[in-house]
């Protein structure tokens, strides 16, 4: 099942007053640790797997890549990806994920930023970006961390006094879907343990160059005290994996 949720016009709406989509990357708390995990960007293709409003495809243009694919499902969101595009070698498509084809080999880069855990068969995508990938190339993405993935409620247990007590984690071992309510009721996301993540990669072929679960560094706090408790577990889970070949060099 692929759920549309960012056609949804109130889901839409809040969504776009999040900060990660009113200032971009700077306001997405993730992004210092994402950026750390991709190649030198030069003369690179590069493919967006969920690429919202397009924020990815347009800095790896600004860093030097020779083009930029993003796929997406959402007509909303590609909308306002090509209004603030002004890019001959960034294309969009309106696509699933799960139905997207390229040629083999044909990117240097795929990235993909909080867009797999709306994919039920995680598995399927890792042999497809595998194919489409050269040499030497790099799958770089994150996703929503399986310790926040686990419960359908993604939020905190409250005090009394509505003090986060803590955050739980239950029923890690059950894997699929989660009808969650994240900005809106009956989002659907797919929950994975990590170690299924990382055995998808290597089961396509792929070695697994780096893991990450960031916290939010001073700077990102400086900004936004109100983040503090996002300190308290992690949120999100980056992955940096890439084919054999030539080494393409990392920044
Ligand atoms: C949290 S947003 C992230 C957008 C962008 N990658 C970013 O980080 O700014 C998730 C995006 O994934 C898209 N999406 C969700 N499920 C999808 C699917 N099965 N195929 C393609 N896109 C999907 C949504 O439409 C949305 O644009």
């Amino acid at each position: 099942m692929k759920q549309n949720k960012y056609d949804d016009a109130p889901f839409f709406d809040r969504y776009s007053q999040m900060a990660r989509s009113v200032e971009g990357l700077d306001g997405a708390g993730e992004w210092p640790a994402f950026r750390s995990l991709l190649p030198n960007l030069a003369g690179k293709c590069v493919l967006d797997l969920g690429c919202g409003f397009g924020w990815h495809c347009r800095y790896v243009r600004e860093q030097g890549a020779r083009a930029a694919v993003g796929v997406d499902l959402s007509e909303k969101m590609l909308a306002r990806a090509m209004a603030e595009t002004n890019d001959p070698d960034i294309e969009y498509r309106r696509c699933a994920i799960e139905d997207a084809t390229f040629q083999i080999g044909q990117f240097d880069l795929v990235m993909s930023s909080l867009a797999l855990h709306y994919v039920q068969h995680f598995g399927a995508v890792c042999r497809k970006v595998f194919d489409w990938l050269a040499p030497g190339g790099a799958f770089v993405f994150s996703v929503e961390h399986p310790m926040f993935t686990a419960l359908a409620a993604q939020d905190w247990c409250l005090g009394p006094a509505g003090e986060r007590r803590h955050w739980p984690v239950d029923h890690y071992q059950d894997e699929g879907v989660r009808h969650t309510s994240w900005m809106a009721e009956d989002v659907v996301k797919y929950h994975r343990t990590l170690a299924s993540y990382v055995n998808a990669l290597v089961d396509s072929g792929f070695h697994i160059a780096r893991l990450a679960e960031p916290t939010l560094t001073a700077e990102v706090l400086a900004r936004r005290p109100e983040w503090q408790d996002e300190c308290r577990r992690p949120m999100f889970m980056i992955l940096s994996a890439i084919t054999e070949g030539e080494d393409k060099g990392a920044t």
